[in-house]
């Protein structure tokens, strides 16, 4: 959903909720147009989510849409759309937050630095790469690595909704904090996020730290990141042996 206008959204029935408690029974008629305008363009949004989401009825037809889009200006400097790779029946997807260099010459997912540090990460909870999804919030790499903009995340975010809806996950597992933003719908700092599960849609959703944020640090600073990132994943692992035993298979 667009922040600014669910933002914007708040603060009008914020204003409307302090004009009742005044005991004012009548509210302008622009304030009215204005909120049912609002109310519209989010509307739009959702239903503009659903019908590209709607044309695609499995996950190798939405790959073949990814590869095709052009939806947002990353198109053009993208060597390859990188749309994500792993089990097709996933207990746990990881959603990262975008393609970096070695991605785009590949078109896979975490196959750079970061890539080796999330396989050594999933490996120390006893996970192989092939039994989750991994995948990023964008799907084409930004110019020089930053973050994406806003705008490039709202236009790839049905990609990422659709996948989640495809695959079905029972967790989902957030690195960083584009990723923890875009699908928890909060600006929350990474570090008050991490450490327990949130819900998306009925998913158990965890946030970590992102492994290219952990490359970046030594010292005491990286001994006590990796010691939140290892609670982290003890968390993950009790969850995910919990739903494993449990429930799919
Ligand atoms: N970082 C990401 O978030 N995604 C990738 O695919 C690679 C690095």
């Amino acid at each position: 959903m667009n922040k600014e206008v669910s933002q914007e959204l708040k603060h009008l029935k914020a204003l409307f909720k302090g004009i009742a408690a005044l005991g004012i029974s009548h509210v302008p008629k622009r304030h009215l147009e204005k909120i049912s305008d609002i109310e519209e363009k989010m509307a739009k949004k959702k239903l503009q989510a659903t019908t590209v989401s709607l044309k695609a009825a499995d996950l190798s037809e939405l790959e073949q849409i990814v590869h095709k889009c052009h939806l947002c200006p990353l198109a053009q400097s993208r060597k390859n759309p990188v749309f994500g790779e792993g089990s097709k029946n996933p207990i746990l997807m990881i959603v990262g937050e975008a393609p970096g260099r070695e991605e785009d010459i590949q078109g896979r997912p975490f196959v750079g630095r970061s890539g080796e540090l999330l396989t050594k990460m999933l490996r120390a909870i006893n996970l192989e790469r092939q039994e989750v999804f991994i995948t990023s919030v964008v799907k084409c790499r930004p110019p020089r690595n930053r973050t994406p903009k806003k705008e490039e995340i709202e236009a790839c975010l049905t990609y990422l909704l659709k996948q989640i809806e495809l695959l079905d996950p029972k967790l989902i597992l957030c690195l960083g904090a584009t990723a923890a933003h875009t699908l928890l719908g909060t600006e929350e700092p990474l570090a008050t996020l991490r450490g327990k599960f949130h819900q998306y849609n009925g998913i158990k959703v965890l946030v970590t730290y992102h492994p290219a944020y952990l490359l970046r640090f030594g010292g005491a600073k990286l001994v006590n990141l990796k010691r939140q990132a290892w609670h982290d994943l003890q968390l993950l692992q009790s969850e995910y042996e919990k739903i494993k035993n449990g429930a799919k298979g």
